[in-house]
């Protein structure tokens, strides 16, 4: 992982995520160390962000490191008209690894074929989230005890959710079963199924979340995101096709734990988050753990 671009989660084997994993374990129990002393990593965000920003904010801060960066294009040269190239050709300059949010997919790619600093993808558009994928592994070993032979539905929207289609990546090496529940409009993607069946990973598509909900060890909410829709009336359509409400939990097994990478708009009413199950705030406390230990080993500090 030493001086190695995380662009996409199928950077990393299956073997390196178990790594990554066992580090932010050890992060967990002790957050606060200085490893990244005359370290810095510079955050740039071309897209709104709470977590995925603070988190890898708070993770260099912890372990000693200095963070530069923006947290919105308007604040940088990209208004007059520098070029991403550009941008990141200065930016190596300046910092030892980047973490890049964009909303063009592909980009961190690009980014990466032009830096000499390692890149972390943040998120490019609607294609992938390696690190917070990292951390949904993280939240259902966590919370599972096991990453192997669970049952995950995912629900809302599985077409423009990057969360989605990197997590059914990295989680085919574990002998899942997955349920697809979405809105016609925002099937998962056909690419995505067709990975599935070349690993043979059983997956089921329907409308219907309710029939689903009992047989679930995770159960994946997602936002309808309204950014990623050129059709403002299309969006209205499917916004609210999915609101997951405490009363539908009570026949899910005792195991079973809600995730959403957040923001949740209004797909999980509030009366779901004092139930146990709901695991979401956790889910994103862990990014902090993982984000170091994804930090520390591409910089070669942690193997
Ligand atoms: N999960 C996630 O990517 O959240 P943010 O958009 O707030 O970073």
């Amino acid at each position: 992982m030493k001086n190695k671009s995380l662009v996409s989660i199928t950077d990393y084997s299956k073997e390196e995520y178990l790594k990554i994993l066992s580090l932010a374990e050890e992060f967990e129990k002790e957050p606060n160390q200085d490893l990244l002393r005359n370290k810095i990593v510079a955050c740039l965000f071309f897209e709104p962000s709470t977590r995925t920003r603070l988190s890898f904010e708070s993770a260099v801060n912890k372990l000693g490191g200095r963070v530069i960066g923006f947290s919105d294009a308007s604040s940088s040269s990209v208004t007059k008209g520098e070029t991403l190239k550009d941008t990141i050709k200065m930016v190596n300059n300046y910092c030892d690894l980047i973490v890049m949010r964009h909303p063009l997919e592909g980009a961190a790619k690009y980014a990466s074929e032009i830096s000499k600093v390692p890149i972390v993808n943040a998120g490019d558009g609607a294609n992938q989230h390696p690190s917070q994928t990292l951390l949904d592994l993280y939240s259902i070993r966590k919370t599972q005890g096991k990453l192997e032979n669970l049952k995950i539905s995912m629900i809302g929207d599985l077409k423009y959710g990057r969360t989605v289609h990197s997590l059914l990546m990295a989680m085919s090496y574990f002998k899942p079963e997955f349920f697809f529940i979405s809105p016609v409009e925002l099937k998962m993607p056909d690419e995505y199924k067709r990975y599935l069946d070349k690993v043979k990973v059983k997956y089921t598509e329907n409308l219907d979340f309710a029939n689903y909900l009992p047989e679930s060890d995770i159960v994946y909410m997602t936002r309808v995101q309204k950014e990623r829709f050129s059709d403002p009336i299309e969006y209205e359509k499917t916004k609210n096709a999915y609101v997951l409400r405490n009363s539908m939990l009570d026949n899910s097994k005792p195991n079973m734990r809600i995730l959403h990478p957040l923001p949740r708009v209004n797909e999980i009413d509030v009366d779901v988050d004092d139930n146990p199950k709901a695991y979401y705030f956790d889910q994103a406390q862990n990014g902090v753990y993982v984000r170091q230990a994804i930090i520390t080993s591409i910089l070669g500090i942690k193997s």
